[in-house]
């Protein structure tokens, strides 16, 4: 398969997840994060698809078409693992969906950084919240949900969080060993 090839199987199973995941979410309350503005492609799709609901943009740069800039009240600039620590405190429990677009050409590297992300999706999906990502982001709690028919395996991933998991009792989410927690 060409570099053209995959480029193009990769945008349609992003299209394909991210419609079902926002049909999936009709009636599950909470904000959306994108994890990945990049060029602003897949925030621009899910912000058509989810007109009323707040989506949350990260990124350590903005870099994208200039009419797919969030405003700065829902950019969250800076490394994941720094920035997701902090919507953490402000967010945990209660997010629906996570679209993590996190890939790159460095599978080695990717697999890093798609473990140490996954250690933020339980604490911040509310019970029933959906994930969808460009890389495993699997984690303990995570349920697979079933692809789009003309999605293959590996191609794209979908979770759905089985339950809400106990939160510190600090209030402080990030001093209570979330950033230890490591995808299986
Ligand atoms: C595949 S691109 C996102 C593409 C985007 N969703 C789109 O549709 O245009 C991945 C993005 O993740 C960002 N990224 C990768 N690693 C990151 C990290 N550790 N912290 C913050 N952003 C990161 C990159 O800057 C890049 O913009």
């Amino acid at each position: 398969m060409s570099r053209l090839d995959i480029n193009i199987r990769r945008l349609q199973a992003q299209r394909a997840c991210l419609n079902l995941m926002a049909e999936q979410i009709r009636d599950l309350p909470g904000p959306v994060f994108e994890l990945g503005l990049g060029n602003g492609r897949t925030y621009d799709h899910l912000r058509e698809l989810l007109p009323d609901r707040e989506i949350f943009v990260f990124d350590r740069e903005v870099a994208a078409h200039p009419d797919c800039i969030p405003d700065p009240a829902h950019l969250f600039l800076g490394d994941f693992q720094e920035t997701l620590p902090r919507a953490v405190d402000r967010f945990a429990g209660t997010v629906a969906l996570i679209h993590a677009d996190i890939g790159s050409a460095n599978a080695a590297r990717d697999a890093l950084l798609a473990s140490a992300v996954a250690g933020f999706l339980p604490v911040l999906l509310r019970p029933g919240g959906l994930v969808a990502a460009d890389r495993n982001v699997a984690f303990a709690e995570a349920l697979a949900v079933p692809l789009p028919a003309a999605v293959a395996p590996e191609v794209y991933f979908l979770y759905r969080q089985a339950a809400g998991i106990e939160l510190p009792e600090t209030g402080n989410a990030r001093s209570g060993g979330i950033r230890a927690f490591r995808a299986p």
